[in-house]
């Protein structure tokens, strides 16, 4: 018993005051449990003090109980108030810790674009294919044969210098990079079974300048039937439906007298564009005409057996006006932020 502290208004406040201060310093929640076991339980010099009020004279009873609850209120108050700060803190920087920022940018890889001109001629080859045709295709850097000869371009002819040529050393080779998809005519010829249904699209060089109409690249897109009795109508209306398709159902296709070495009769072919950017409008779209006997004979067919028809367009050109493209260059340069704007689908 006598271990124990006397109870003196004194004692308690004390008991009280070590209690509180406790209570300020805790500023975690395994603090304050520890104040709370240390100040509120048994052991606690409060409970210590309390367990002394048998000995206290029954007249003073009253007095001291009450200094020993008030005192032990405030305490459990504190208690509270404090566990009640320190839980709200801890579940705010918990909170933070675990916070998702939905604004953040994402950290993966940005999303490509695919190329227009990629766009287009994919697009073109579906409508071909539809209609049964097979796609084609023949290097780049072609022999002078395909390129001129084959398509009945004569070594003297002035034809010859109708397209700008790129050749490619050493000379002997007789190499040129290919001035137009046409080679592909004569490939297809050469290796195919007749009848022949094929598109041709790909790349081609001339020595043209860089500049908003033209690219010494470009993309082209070849069309070649050979077949029994295959008549320009057929090619007409094969081009009309190509222009519907890509154009809308008012567009068509007219034919003005030309001359290719390779088709004959030749046309220069304009496009109807009815939704033109500066309104409806005939367009230079590219040139057509029958297969002249000659190539057919370069290739092996028999012109009193077989005919047929091809045609070739620019892709670079037939995006600019069916997309309002001001300049071609910017159909080289490869900025992602032009082809963003057809997104995947021209
Ligand atoms: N190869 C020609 C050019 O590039 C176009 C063409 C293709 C003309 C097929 C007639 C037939 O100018």
């Amino acid at each position: 018993m006598s271990d124990l502290p006397e109870i003196t208004p004194e004692a308690v406040d004390a008991a009280a005051q070590a209690a509180l201060d406790a209570i300020a310093e805790a500023s975690d929640s395994a603090a304050i449990k520890a104040v709370r076991a240390a100040h509120t339980a048994e052991a606690s010099p409060l409970a210590k003090l309390n367990s002394r009020m048998r000995e206290v004279a029954p007249e003073h009873k009253a007095e001291f109980g009450k200094l020993i609850g008030q005192a032990r209120g405030r305490v459990t108050q504190a208690l509270a108030a404090r566990e009640g700060v320190i839980a709200e803190a801890e579940t705010a920087a918990r909170l933070e810790a675990e916070r998702v920022d939905v604004t953040a940018l994402p950290s993966r890889a940005r999303v490509g674009a695919r190329h227009p001109i990629s766009l287009l001629q994919e697009q073109i080859a579906d409508i071909f294919v539809g209609m049964g045709w097979e796609i084609a295709e023949g290097p780049e850097l072609e022999h002078e044969w395909y390129n001129f000869d084959a398509l009945n371009f004569d070594a003297d002819h002035p034809a010859r210098q109708m397209q700008d040529t790129f050749f490619v050393d050493p000379v002997e080779r007789h190499l040129v990079m290919r001035t137009h998809t046409s080679p592909v005519q004569v490939r297809s010829m050469l290796e195919r079974e007749i009848p022949i249904y094929v598109l041709c699209p790909g790349r081609v060089y001339r020595t043209d300048e860089f500049d908003a109409t033209h690219l010494p690249v470009f993309t082209q897109f070849e069309g070649l039937v050979i077949d029994k009795n295959i008549t320009m109508a057929h090619l007409k209306g094969t081009l009309d439906h190509a222009a519907r398709v890509l154009f809308g159902p008012e567009a068509k296709t007219r034919f003005r007298a030309n001359f290719f070495p390779f088709t004959e009769p030749s046309a220069e072919l304009d496009l109807w564009h009815p939704t033109f950017k500066g309104g409806a409008r005939w367009i230079e779209w590219g040139g057509c005409g029958m297969i002249n006997p000659n190539v057919l004979r370069a290739a092996g067919i028999d012109p009193e057996q077989y005919s047929g028809f091809a045609f070739g367009m620019g892709i670079e050109r037939t995006l600019m006006f069916r997309s309002d493209v001001q300049d071609m260059r910017d159909m080289a340069e490869g900025d992602i932020r032009f082809s963003e704007q057809f997104g995947m689908v021209v």
